[in-house]
């Protein structure tokens, strides 16, 4: 019997695409660079099954020219790379990867806040560039991170790990914002309360956004919002570009309207806005909050399952859009 044959529009780890292949035809892209859509189009033609990274874009224009496509597994927790209302009318069913990459994540926030509030890179940049001669007592001198006030503003999972991370680990204060209030067993458990996003931007010492991105979290943080927050505050973003208007940020970091930053995710990425490069108090790294290797191998692991789960047996292991 022929197999179905699958599209994985980049390069994953190889014992993934093996796997896939005992069950699959499987075109994978070998590049280390993506598939333009014309190109991703053209590959997709006659696969039931394409396996992405959160980097394809898959709307209605790519489903109607892809009528053989039955599923889509991001190998990612968003997915806002799939427009599911789509989908769904095209009858495509999208999954992708909840839970596995929570606490690492999470982890990640933690670092960014860590090393925004101490100011670690753009110290360690000062040192290498043998800036480094003497002491001083104002010396890349930051924020206190123990003792000080989480904001969270978006509280799933990650939001729920970050929360603990900091009522349990470090005494913080933990307050937080989302569209629907947690139960009481859950605020408790993360030591977490509850209050309005004006509260929240007013009040932390260090917000980290952690809230999925769509039409209405699109620059939920812009220049209205960062000018409530105080002047000694930091802002971490570990969820995705487009909720932080990044031109308006830069701004605030050059005018110290705010202390500083860490980001993991931008506008537009892998490009970043050129103003945040030309700021010193802000924190960059290239998307990688999920980037430990056992989370990105269950991360393409669950996305495979699914794929199999899915085009073998019927059934999806984390469905976005179950029939
Ligand atoms: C996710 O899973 O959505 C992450 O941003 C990808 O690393």
């Amino acid at each position: 019997m022929t197999k179905p044959s699958i599209l994985v529009a980049r390069a994953v780890f190889p014992e993934v695409i093996a796997r896939l292949g005992q069950h699959f035809e499987v075109e994978h892209n070998q590049a280390d660079a993506s598939w333009t859509r014309d190109e991703l189009v053209a590959r997709l033609q006659g696969k039931v099954g394409v396996f992405t990274t959160g980097g394809e874009r898959i709307d209605a224009a790519v489903l109607a020219a892809c009528p053989q496509l039955r599923i889509c597994a991001n190998m990612a927790v968003g997915y806002n790379n799939f427009d599911l209302p789509a989908m769904t009318a095209a009858k495509v069913l999208g999954t992708n990867t909840p839970d596995v990459l929570t606490e690492t994540t999470a982890d990640f926030g933690f670092a960014l806040l860590m090393a925004t509030a101490r100011r670690v890179t753009e110290s360690e940049h000062y040192l290498r560039a043998g800036k480094w001669t003497k002491w001083a007592y104002d010396m890349f001198a930051g924020s206190d991170v123990h003792g000080s006030t989480l904001g969270i503003l978006g509280m799933g999972r990650i939001g729920q790990g970050i929360a603990r991370r900091g009522a349990h680990g470090f005494g913080m204060r933990v307050i937080y914002h989302n569209r629907s209030r947690l139960t009481s067993d859950l605020e408790a458990s993360c030591k977490a309360s509850y209050v309005s996003k004006e509260e929240l931007l007013r009040t932390a010492d260090h917000l980290v956004l952690v809230l999925p991105y769509s039409a209405s979290s699109h620059h939920a943080i812009g220049a209205a919002e960062l000018a409530l927050m105080k002047p000694t505050a930091t802002l971490v973003n570990v969820a995705r570009g487009g909720i932080v208007d990044d031109a308006a940020l830069a701004q605030a970091l050059r005018e110290r309207r705010i202390a500083a930053a860490g980001l993991d995710v931008f506008e537009g990425e892998p490009k970043v806005h050129p103003d945040l490069l030309a700021v010193p108090n802000v924190v960059l790294t290239p998307h990688i909050a999920s980037a430990s290797v056992p989370t990105r191998r269950a991360m393409a692991d669950l996305a495979a399952d699914n794929l199999i789960a899915f085009l073998v047996n019927g059934k999806p292991l984390t469905p976005l859009n179950p029939e």
